[in-house]
């Protein structure tokens, strides 16, 4: 990891993983009623008081591990300055917010960093089956300790995972015959409403394909990160860099199955 010694790195990957799992208690633990619940900008979304509490947790220990970083953070919080030029932390403190709302226990912290525009490190933590998803440049993705390296198989051989949102509602229809091809073509589909989360499942194997027309840089920083050290590939849905600076669609897989993607969306949706 630039400008830091490996000692220091490991320590600080340690400080983080503590706090991410820390965070990660609180979603877990919490039961979010009426009053925690505030509508946001857009069709159907929300945020709860926890998504706000979370983050600010979380920027206030990631100032005391990293003081020079800045934080481009989901939530409207203190500290949040969205400045990508030199260390920055992506934070998105719960990653499947509905789910949340709704007890469905599949939800996660997402916590990347970068430095001058470059992913160094990533983690994904599902608290309700204690799953850490640890990505560090150069040095592999790892669930739970175990590294991860994932095999070429192609769309028909595996699950094909997709997010939409009501809020982000372009190309409702080109969309969704993107993702009907995609049901037709793979063994099955699937929403599971947390992109961080369907897109590390590309890392350990559980998907082979993720589409999204529209997702922010604290939704897929850490997990992009995790697909690359796994062997995947991430792209923007026309074969584009992602962005990390700004918004932009989403598409992963292995390299067949993204190939095969890029191909249906171009088919589709282009
Ligand atoms: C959402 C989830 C969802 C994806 C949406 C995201 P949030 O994030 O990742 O799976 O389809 O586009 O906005 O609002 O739960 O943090
Ligand atoms: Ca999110
Ligand atoms: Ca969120």
């Amino acid at each position: 990891m630039e400008k830091l010694t490996k000692e220091a790195e490991m320590q600080m990957i340690e400080e983080i993983d503590a706090l991410v799992r820390r965070a990660g208690r609180v979603i877990r633990d919490a039961r979010p009623g009426g009053d925690a619940i505030h509508k946001k900008q857009g069709d159907a979304n929300f945020v709860t008081d926890y998504d706000v509490q979370i983050q600010r947790e979380l920027i206030a220990g990631l100032h005391k591990i990293l003081p020079e970083a800045s934080f481009f953070g989901e939530e409207d919080t203190e500290g949040n300055s969205h400045d990508t030029s030199g260390w920055c932390f992506y934070i998105d403190p719960i990653d499947g917010t509905t789910n949340f709302m709704f007890d469905y226990h599949h939800s996660c912290v997402s916590v990347g960093l970068s430095y001058a525009g470059e992913m160094l490190a990533g983690f994904v933590y599902n608290p309700y089956v204690e799953e850490m998803y640890l990505a560090i440049k150069g040095e592999g993705a790892f669930l739970n300790g175990r590294k991860l390296s994932l095999s070429d198989v192609p769309l028909n051989e595996g699950i094909a995972a997709f997010g939409c949102a009501r809020y982000n509602a372009d190309c409702t229809e080109e969309f969704f015959q993107v993702i009907r091809e995609l049901f037709q073509r793979s063994l099955s589909i699937r929403d599971r409403g947390s992109a961080a989360l369907d897109l590390c499942s590309i890392a350990s194997g559980n998907n082979v394909c993720y589409f999204e027309i529209k997702l922010q840089p604290y939704d897929y920083a850490a997990a992009a990160l995790m697909i690359e050290e796994a062997g995947g590939v991430i792209t923007q849905m026309d074969g584009s860099p992602i962005t990390l600076d700004g918004p932009c669609s989403i598409a992963a897989g292995t390299g067949s199955a993204h190939k095969e993607l890029l191909e249906i969306v171009k088919e589709r949706l282009l």
